[in-house]
């Protein structure tokens, strides 16, 4: 086992101005789960390959434990590999496919017919072993290509959208069967999505990667209690958070006809006389007309079940002269109507406040 340093690790593609990876700073523990998140296109992929060595470092380093592996081929990092698209050999059986990598490195029959039962145990997967990949559903051949990692005992376990070829309820099981078997084998992991609750439901730390750069990396609670700027702050969270653009005033911020208060250090903090209010569709109250209270023009009303969703639009323009557009949690029991005005309230201590221009969150 082992953990891992992204040392301002860089990667250009030739022919394109922006590095895929922008001097990626990272440090990983020994043992833990670490995702990697973001947007389609944001560099996780090229993250996980540069660690894996199937992609050059142009700029920085990376370790494993205490080797510096920046120059080492892919073979010499002990690290084994987890795929979308897994590509499990179809004329092998699952034990064959599980065992392929022990036999290439040349060990005794017996000993990779003993790790192959042992890892087929722990996924619950014993009883396919004879079977060949195409008689098995996709979940089943989802745990034999974790399987045919564990097999191998690495120090580091790399997936890249391991469940994406996975229905969305199979999916939900799967993810829960990873993260346990993860912290049973205590193998350091880094998992990439682009789907945040995956992402949050995992990982004991998230990275949240935008363009090539790393926004933030945090436990799952404090990226979705303290996001570093807007950027997370609507990336985590679903339905995401409310950004709305504010125009400052002596001692808080306009907010569609209604205004909110703000303190002193967060009003001098803002770069300019606008700042971007976040506040989560859960961190709203429905209230009576007040002068901290926001009308919203109900557009939309989406019941679950457990919970009721408004979706609706700022009475008054926001800063940027535009009817913003507002999402709020409501009790399923009383949801009010389509077309009805609805006077919210943002509850106190949970309004979050990012300069204008930077995005970056204010203190
Ligand atoms: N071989 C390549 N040559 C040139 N550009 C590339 C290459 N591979 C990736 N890129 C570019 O680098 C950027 C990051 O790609 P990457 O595959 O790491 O994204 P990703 O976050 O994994 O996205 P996705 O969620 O769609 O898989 C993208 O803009 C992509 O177009
Ligand atoms: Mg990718």
């Amino acid at each position: 086992m082992a953990s891992i340093t992204y040392d301002k690790a860089t990667r250009r593609y030739a022919g394109s101005e922006r590095p895929a990876v922008d001097a990626l700073d990272l440090e990983i523990a020994d043992g833990e789960f670490l995702v990697l998140v973001g947007p389609s296109g944001c560099g996780k992929s090229t993250s996980l390959r540069m660690l894996a060595g199937l992609e050059d470092i142009d700029d920085g380093a990376v370790w494993i434990g205490d080797r510096d592996v920046t120059q080492l081929p892919p073979r010499s990092r002990d690290i084994a590999m987890v795929f979308q698209n897994y590509a499990l050999y179809p004329h092998m059986t699952v034990a064959q496919n599980m065992g392929f990598a022990l036999k290439i490195a040349g060990r005794p029959a017996s000993e990779i017919k003993q790790k192959v039962l042992e890892a087929a145990k722990l996924l619950d997967i014993e009883q396919y072993l004879d079977r060949k990949p195409k008689a098995l559903s996709g979940g089943q051949r989802q745990r034999v290509a974790m399987g045919r990692a564990i097999v191998r005992e690495p120090q580091v376990f790399l997936m890249d959208e391991p469940l994406s070829n996975l229905d969305a309820k199979l999916r939900v099981s799967t993810r829960t069967q990873i993260a346990a078997l993860q912290r049973r084998l205590g193998v350091t992991t880094v998992y990439v999505t682009h789907d945040q609750v995956e992402a949050m439901t995992m990982g004991d730390r998230v990275a949240v990667l935008s363009d090539g750069l790393l926004q933030q990396c945090d436990t799952p609670r404090a990226l979705y209690d303290r996001p570093a700027n807007a950027f997370v702050a609507g990336f985590i969270g679903s339905p995401a958070m409310n950004l709305v653009t504010a125009k400052l005033t002596a001692d808080g911020a306009e907010l569609g006809g209604g205004s909110v208060r703000l303190t002193r250090e967060v009003i001098q903090a803002a770069d300019g006389d606008t700042v971007t209010l976040g506040f989560r569709p859960e961190s709203l109250e429905v209230t009576t007309e007040g002068p901290d209270s926001v009308p919203i023009k109900v557009d939309l009303v989406e019941e679950l079940g457990s919970d009721a969703y408004v979706y609706g639009k700022l009475a008054e323009t926001d800063a940027e002269g535009t009817k913003s557009n507002i999402v709020a949690r409501v009790d399923p029991r009383t949801p009010p109507a389509m077309g009805d005005t609805v006077h919210l309230r943002i509850r106190p201590d949970e309004l979050h406040v990012f300069s204008a221009t930077s995005g970056a969150r204010l203190p």
